[in-house]
């Protein structure tokens, strides 16, 4: 269950709205190379424009440029991307984040329009959670209310995601509203049998979610570089994959045949299955096969509640759906570390800093 208060539960009408969302997007050589947070924070903005909403502020991130002005990390052109995206409204950009300018800008933006503010984390005052500079924000914004979508960054205690919230009424986004809810049914109540199949690189980040799951997952498979560096462990219900593809100097780069034959195995029956982080480099094509048969298994399976979480493996399966359109999963997280820590069921400040439902 949802306990916040949601965009659904406010009234927008005539209101100015400041939305933090997260466009923390890939990018290269200026463009964007994924805009899958781009795209998933249109419902709420849609809701917005549609319930009469004066005016929606957008605030967010862009990389860590650690309280400097880093012209490489704008966020001109995820405006511009933002645009193109919503093409019947108008859809500004400011590079500033208070003072006149941007009041200016508010003044100017029309009924129904978007502005869009610079990269909040050029300002120290984002991560050291400050009073000062999210009271600053809400005045020079004159906004109404705050609407939290940025699930993303939910599990930061900064200025956007905390201090803010004690300015204004707050509630959550659709966005934040869907991802929290369809992660804590995996955490309380998956359907069974229950299958966890965890990659990437960093087992630190990956033990909690682990430790914290394992007592009622039925299975967990441990690919991936985690795997090829030896993962061990004395779990029963915990297969790790010990056969690899190799590169020309034996490195090993992705799980072998008779692992993925096994993890096939593991999940035919499976009810939910939970990926968080891809089994190969699947930057290479070569080291790609592990996780693109895990892909082509469970985007064909629509009936397995598949849950696929993690900065790469979001992009691997977002890629992956571009060139088999005809396939589906239930929810690919924009959640990283947000996602990890909801899972691990450690604390998400921009989450428990919203208004409850009365
Ligand atoms: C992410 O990409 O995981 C979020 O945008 C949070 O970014 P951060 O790890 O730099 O806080």
């Amino acid at each position: 269950m949802f306990t916040k208060e949601t965009v659904k539960d406010a009234k927008v009408r005539n209101q100015n709205v400041l939305v933090r969302v997260d466009y923390n997007v890939p990018m290269k050589d200026g463009k964007i190379t994924d805009d899958l947070r781009i795209k998933a924070s249109l419902p709420t903005l849609e809701h917005l424009i549609k319930k009469g909403a004066r005016r929606i502020i957008l605030i967010s991130h862009l990389g860590r440029p650690e309280g400097e002005r880093v012209p490489e990390l704008s966020l001109r052109p995820v405006a511009e991307r933002l645009a193109e995206l919503l093409p019947d409204k108008k859809v500004s950009f400011i590079g500033d984040v208070s003072g006149p300018d941007v009041e200016e800008a508010v003044r100017k933006t029309p009924a129904g329009g978007i502005l869009l503010l610079e990269n909040l984390r050029f300002f120290p005052g984002e991560e050291k959670n400050s009073s000062e500079f999210a009271r600053e924000i809400a005045e020079t914004t004159g906004a109404d209310i705050f609407v939290q979508d940025g699930f993303a960054v939910i599990h930061r205690a900064h200025a956007s995601t905390d201090a803010i919230t004690k300015e204004l009424p707050s509630v959550a986004g659709f966005l934040v509203e869907k991802e929290v809810s369809e992660l804590n049914k995996v955490v309380t109540s998956p359907a069974h049998p229950f299958v966890i199949i965890i990659g990437g690189a960093k087992v630190d980040d990956k033990q909690p979610l682990i430790d914290k799951l394992s007592p009622m997952a039925d299975a967990i498979f441990v690919g991936g570089k985690i795997a090829a560096d030896g993962y061990k462990s004395d779990n029963p219900k915990i297969h790790v994959c010990d056969t690899f593809v190799e590169d020309g100097e034996g490195g090993k780069r992705d799980i072998g045949e008779p692992c993925i034959e096994a993890l096939l195995k593991l999940i035919e029956n499976a009810k939910t299955v939970l990926w968080n982080g891809t089994l190969g480099e699947t930057e290479k094509p070569e080291f790609r096969k592990g996780s693109e048969r895990l892909a082509d298994f469970l985007g064909s399976h629509p009936e397995i509640n598949s849950i696929i979480c993690g900065g790469d493996t979001a992009g691997f399966a977002e890629n992956y759906l571009k060139d088999h359109p005809d396939h589906s999963f239930s929810l690919i997280s924009t959640g990283g570390g947000a996602s990890l820590e909801l899972l691990s069921g450690l604390d998400l400040p921009g989450l428990d800093s919203l208004d409850e439902k009365y």
